[in-house]
């Protein structure tokens, strides 16, 4: 399979240094990436770093190996062009379609989508020429990433930071899986609640009955939802996992915990997935102290007593007018079959399905699944990362919300 092919332009600011780690994520990953920096840019990051990172020679400049005409060549051949850092003088000579460098040659002669990810002090970033120069970048179909706030160049903060390389490098591999919309926050206006992780039924304060749920399926979907404009509620459930930024996190231990902060947030939600690994069954009773071994004598056999099944609970009860409610069926065996039956018994309007056991979907980075959908649609979604899998969710959501003609956002 061909590589996707990436030009990372990178710009003469102090978060060059940042773009190594992009780069880096980029070659992991499987993308062939050709580095063109400015002539500022080499000034903090060196050429020797830029081509040993990416296995090409770098160059600035025009004027170098011409016979392989590369002021047009790397335009055309990429699948993706990111800017990062972009400076405030790369914006002003990109809006005005300046071509004094190979990286300006690059983006006027690129047919592939186009990211900026500004970088700069705060008053350079707010200027009216910047604000201008951006707002025609966006008009003509670039994606500039707003900056982030925090510690600038010196001892000031403030907004014009470099977002970090994994944001950065999530909205490329968004745009490069999903085309030029990937970028559009279709779930803007939109409040969504995921559950995720594995919940815990205690026996006694120090053992109880769980599964091997990481989070990291439910985490995607929150972040990938955040990243299309949702407001998010997360309900972890005994997950390791850092809060993904913007997102109102619960965290709950029982199945019982878990339906309370779930029911709780649907009340006003447009979308509730269900992520998380919740137990079917808990202990009938918790003992006070530590359950004792006794010699000669054999364990209690642990009495079980059902929990109540939240996504079908959640189903039936609808709390606003045309919510999407989701879930996902772990399954070992007859997967398809096992996970239709299961999409009729809860009464859901999609369930994503995955087949489950060693190194399968529990605490892997990767995962893939069917989308079942009440209507009979089924679609497949091949290995790979975990946000992959939660943007297919995301869009399957999206358009079951827009074919309701529910426009308008259960908050507003
Ligand atoms: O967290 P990771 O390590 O990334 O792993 C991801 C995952 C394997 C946990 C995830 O992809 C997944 O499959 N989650 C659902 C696990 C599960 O509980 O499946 P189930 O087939 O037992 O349940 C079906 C659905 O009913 C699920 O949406 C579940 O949340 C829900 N359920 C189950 C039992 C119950 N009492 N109440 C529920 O709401």
């Amino acid at each position: 399979m061909n590589k996707p092919r990436v030009v990372l332009g990178v710009c003469g600011g102090i978060a060059a240094y940042k773009a190594c780690e992009l780069l880096r994520r980029f070659t992991e990953s499987g993308h062939d990436v050709q580095v063109v920096p400015t002539a500022s840019a080499l000034r903090f990051v060196g050429e020797p770093t830029w081509a040993a990172l990416s296995g090409h020679r770098v160059s600035s400049e025009v004027w170098e190996s011409v016979h392989e005409v590369p002021h047009v060549r790397i335009g055309q051949a990429a699948d993706l062009v990111v800017v990062a850092p972009a400076t405030a003088d790369l914006l002003a000579r990109a809006a005005h379609g300046l071509a004094d460098d190979l990286l300006t040659n690059t983006l006027l002669t690129a047919r592939c989508p186009v990211i900026f990810a500004p970088a700069m002090h705060t008053e350079m970033w707010e200027h009216p020429a910047t604000r201008e120069n951006v707002a025609t970048l966006r008009r003509r179909g670039a994606f500039v990433i707003e900056p982030a706030v925090g510690r600038l160049t010196g001892a000031d903060t403030g907004r014009g930071r470099l977002p970090e390389p994994g944001a950065v490098f999530d909205a490329c591999r968004r745009v490069l899986a999903r085309g030029p919309r990937a970028l559009e926050p279709d779930l803007a206006g939109r409040h969504v609640v995921i559950s995720a992780g594995g919940t815990r039924e205690p026996l006694d304060p120090v053992r109880y009955l769980g599964n091997r749920s990481s989070g990291k399926q439910g985490y995607a979907l929150a972040r990938t939802a955040l990243a299309r404009g949702a407001g998010v509620t997360l309900v972890a459930a005994n997950t390791e996992l850092p809060d993904p930024a913007g997102a109102e996190v619960v965290r709950v231990g029982t199945a019982e915990e878990l339906r309370e902060a779930v029911v709780k947030a649907a009340a006003g939600a447009d979308a509730v997935v269900m992520a998380a690994a919740v137990a079917d069954f808990r202990p009938a009773g918790r003992a006070q102290g530590k359950i004792k071994k006794r010699e000669g004598v054999d364990p209690e056999a642990v009495a079980l007593v059902r929990n109540p099944d939240i996504l079908a609970e959640l189903s039936v009860r609808r709390a606003t007018p045309g919510q999407v409610v989701a879930g996902f069926a772990a399954e070992t065996d007859d997967v398809l079959a096992n996970g239709r039956a299961k999409l009729v018994r809860k009464g859901c309007d999609l369930l994503v399905v995955n087949e489950v056991g060693d190194g399968l979907a529990f605490g892997t980075d990767g995962n893939e699944a069917v989308i079942l959908e009440a209507g009979g649609a089924e679609t497949r979604v091949p290995y790979g990362p975990k946000e992959e899998l939660a943007d297919r969710v995301w869009d399957t959501i999206v358009r079951t919300l827009e074919s309701r003609g529910d426009q308008q956002p259960a908050g507003g």
